[in-house]
This record gives C-alpha cells, sequence and structure tokens, in this order.
C-alpha cells in the first residue's frame, strides 16, 4: 500500500503540478504529507490525512471569512482553472474572429477528447453544453414522442428537468409518470423493483438521477439503464452531480444518453458541461437549436448555439487535471470522510434526522439533516446571519432539512464550527428575533 502511494505521489506529481500554489519543494511536501499516514475509507486510505488536504486546499482561492457548505449547488474553481479561464479570455479579445473561431475553436476538439476519456465513452458521443440543463433539456426535447407516450421519473428528480417534460406535456400530449422512492433509500434493488413497478405498455423514456439533488443519494443507474434497453425504453441519467463527485465511467452505466454540470463537482469554469450520446442514439435525437444536419450522426450538432465564449471551456482541460491528479478514488474517500466527519457528530443529537444514508454504496459527499422542530429554512438563514455558513435548505413534500456538501477545500475547523452552531441551536433553539436588530 505504502508503495502503491508512494507510486501515486511520483506519477501525479506532474499532473499536481497544475497546483501552482505550492512551492517548489511541493513533491517532497507532498511526499512529507503521505509520510504523515492518516487515512478514511477506500481511495488509498487517504481521507483523513489532513497534511496530504492541507495541500489540495490551498489551491483554491476561497473567502475564509465565510464557510461554503453548499458545494452541491456550483463549486469554487481552483486558481489554476481561473487563471486558464482568464488568459483564454484576454487571448479571445485579441480579434476574436481569428482567436477565437480559427485558434480556439479546433483546440475545443481536445478538450472533447480529453472528457470522453474521463467518462469512459468515445470522443464521438461527448458534446460540451454550458450545463446539465442545456444537456438534460436536448435530450428530453430531442426524442419523438406522441401524445400518450409516457416518461417515467421519480418525484425527487430535479425541477428543471420536470419543467421540461412538463413543457412537452402542454405541447405535445406527452405524459409525465412520477413515483417516490424511500428517504434514505433501503436498498438498491429495491430502487430497481420501483421502477420497473412503474413502467407501462406506453413507457417511452426513463429519467434516473445518478445522485438524488436534494440528498445526495446514489441510484443504481446502472441496473435501471439495463431496465430500460431491455424493454426498448430510452435511457437519460441526470448526473448532474455524479461525474467528479464519485467515479463513475459512462461506458459501464450503459445508459443512452447522460448529462453533467461540470461547474459542479468537476471544478471547471462556471456554465461548462456535457452530454454523452450512445454512438447508435446521436441520429434519433434532435439538437435544441437547429443545425444544418439534424439527423446526423456527428455529436457536434448539439453545439450549435452561435457565438459563444470558449475560454470557460478550455479550461475544462485544467480542471480534469486537477481531478486526475487528485485521483477519483481518492477524491469520493475525502468527501465521503468529510461528510462523515460532521455528519457523524450531529448525528448523536436526540432530535435530528439524517435524510442520507451514509452508506459508501449509497452516498458521498452530500448529506441532508434535519433538526426537528425547527424550520429549515430559517435554519439556514440563521447559519448564514450569525455564523456566516452556507447550506441549503430542502423543503420537499416528503422531507425537509438542510443539505450539506463540503469540497477538497474544505477543512477540518470549519466543519467543526459548522457542528458547534447546528449543536447550538439543537440545545437552545433558534434565537428570538430582536426588533431593528438584524432579522
Ligand atoms: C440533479 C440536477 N440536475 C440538473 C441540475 C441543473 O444543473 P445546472 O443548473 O448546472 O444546469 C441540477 C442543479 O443543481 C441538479 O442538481
Amino acid at each position: 500500500m505504502i508503495q502503491d502511494r508512494r507510486a501515486f505521489l511520483r506519477t501525479t506529481g506532474a499532473a499536481l503540478g497544475v497546483v501552482s500554489f505550492l512551492k517548489e519543494d511541493w513533491p517532497a511536501r507532498l511526499a512529507a504529507a503521505e509520510r504523515d499516514g492518516g487515512g478514511g475509507g477506500g481511495g488509498g486510505g487517504m481521507g483523513g490525512n489532513e497534511s496530504f488536504w492541507f495541500q489540495i486546499q490551498q489551491a483554491f482561492d476561497v473567502d475564509r471569512s465565510i464557510i461554503n457548505l453548499n458545494n452541491g449547488g456550483c463549486c469554487p474553481a481552483p486558481r489554476l482553472v481561473m487563471s486558464a479561464q482568464e488568459r483564454h479570455l484576454t487571448f479571445t479579445n485579441n480579434a476574436p474572429v481569428r482567436t477565437l473561431w480559427t485558434i480556439m475553436d479546433p483546440q475545443v476538439e481536445h478538450v472533447r477528447a480529453r472528457l470522453a476519456k474521463a467518462f469512459g465513452c468515445a470522443t464521438g458521443e461527448m458534446a460540451i453544453t454550458r450545463n446539465a440543463s442545456e444537456a438534460l433539456q436536448i435530450a428530453l426535447n430531442g426524442i419523438d414522442l406522441k401524445p400518450g407516450d409516457e416518461i417515467l421519473t421519480t418525484t425527487q428528480d430535479y425541477p428543471r428537468m420536470i419543467t421540461t417534460i412538463k413543457q412537452r406535456a402542454a405541447r405535445e400530449g406527452v405524459v409525465l409518470k412520477q413515483f417516490k422512492i424511500p428517504t434514505p433509500a433501503r436498498s438498491m434493488p429495491e430502487i430497481v423493483s420501483l421502477f420497473e413497478k412503474a413502467i407501462t405498455p406506453k413507457t417511452r423514456v426513463i429519467l434516473v438521477s445518478h445522485s438524488i439533488f436534494m440528498t445526495g443519494q446514489i441510484l443504481p443507474v446502472k441496473e435501471v439503464c439495463a431496465l430500460a434497453r431491455s424493454r426498448g425504453i430510452w435511457s437519460i441519467v441526470d448526473g448532474a452531480h455524479a461525474f467528479a463527485q464519485f467515479p463513475c465511467n459512462g461506458g459501464e452505466i450503459g445508459c443512452d444518453m447522460y448529462g453533467v454540470s461540470l461547474h459542479k463537482w468537476c471544478t471547471a469554469p462556471i456554465g461548462t458541461g456535457f452530454l454523452y450520446v450512445r454512438k447508435d442514439r446521436i441520429k434519433d435525437v434532435w439538437p435544441l437549436t437547429a443545425a444544418e444536419k439534424p439527423r446526423s450522426d456527428d455529436i457536434r450538432k448539439f453545439e450549435e448555439i452561435g457565438t459563444h465564449p470558449d475560454a470557460g471551456r478550455l479550461a475544462i482541460a485544467e480542471a480534469l487535471t486537477f481531478w486526475e491528479g487528485i485521483g477519483a478514488e481518492r477524491k469520493a474517500d475525502r468527501l465521503r470522510y468529510l461528510r462523515d466527519y460532521w455528519a457523524k457528530r450531529l448525528m448523536k443529537l436526540p432530535n435530528v434526522r439524517m435524510h442520507t444514508s451514509l452508506d459508501p454504496a449509497h452516498s458521498c459527499a452530500i448529506g441532508t439533516i434535519q433538526l426537528e422542530g425547527v424550520d429549515s429554512g430559517k435554519l439556514t438563514e440563521h447559519f448564514w446571519e450569525k455564523h456566516k455558513i452556507i447550506v441549503v435548505p430542502i423543503k420537499h413534500d416528503e422531507f425537509e432539512g438542510i443539505r450539506v456538501s463540503a469540497n477538497v477545500y474544505t477543512s477540518l475547523t470549519e466543519l467543526d464550527m459548522f457542528c458547534e452552531a447546528f449543536e447550538d441551536v439543537a440545545k437552545n433553539g433558534l434565537p428570538t428575533p430582536q426588533p431593528g436588530i438584524g432579522k
């Protein structure tokens, strides 16, 4: 194992070279951090190695006068990604008609190839989009359906994707079918069988989240997609949260389409995402913005959005380099370590309900916790007003709580401060608002 770790440090040394925050002696410092030991779960046992993760934390210019525990919404990018984007943007402005269209556009092809390699698909199956919303709207709107045809999903899928289906329903008479899943889910086979039971002879499309946005619950997408395929149903995976949060391999999942936001866990520039479309399905999917050959099997037909900046797209390469340098398993291990760090402490309180299973097969960075008897919206406001801690309230028909998502730049001190703030409210309740003072 030690040998493996040393090999990691040698081989990823070059990759982590992007982390220019480190002084020139950074390989030695990483090696020293490694020697210090520590360890969480999988991923080489590095999840709890604070010396190692301290080095990674320094790659980010985040405002440490606040504590950002909503990394599920949108993540800050490391300094190297930011500076690449800025560099590319400045270069664009020299003469955009030349720099953008003749120099940078062709370089996007390299990023496409890198993304495809990272996701485990062919380059010709990878479209670069502005976010998961765009990717999944291409997917959901692009399939030919007749009135009465059904699109099946859960009641916990992302609202914008549900809205997209509802718009199709209003325009074309397709039918949205939703079913409930337990929170937290009890078992993966149960989820698959709930999908199976909800399929009808009219089901044409299944939309399934890889990681549910409200709780971080991981769903058995491979099995659900296999089920869909066996019934001749299209499978669309909402992977907005999954890619680069935990290892996921597009080739193994076996879906027809998969949409991602790269500005979430991949820490790429804001306004980047991707859509994977299985090669033999591309010709059957209409692009969202018209293309000259809409029925072609060229994945680039999904990118016909007119003039747009390439700076962010090119800087995806830096984000991938950073993530690959850390390692997909190692990052997931750290994210689970951080989530367990606060969750296990707060779960000892008598008046909390955890809506996320801590089973590593069921979740990773994200955890949603409820302080019973306290409104989650007010609790969120209190954390910000009093402690400058950012979390996000989740209010759903089936449950409520606050969603907490740390990232690799989060320190244990920050999590301690969050836990103390939470414990204070658990013990003393929310402070009574004073007239004229604050909220
Ligand atoms: C599950 C899920 N799908 C899709 C999206 C849309 O992502 P974006 O706003 O980056 O397009 C989100 C955003 O939070 C999400 O959580």
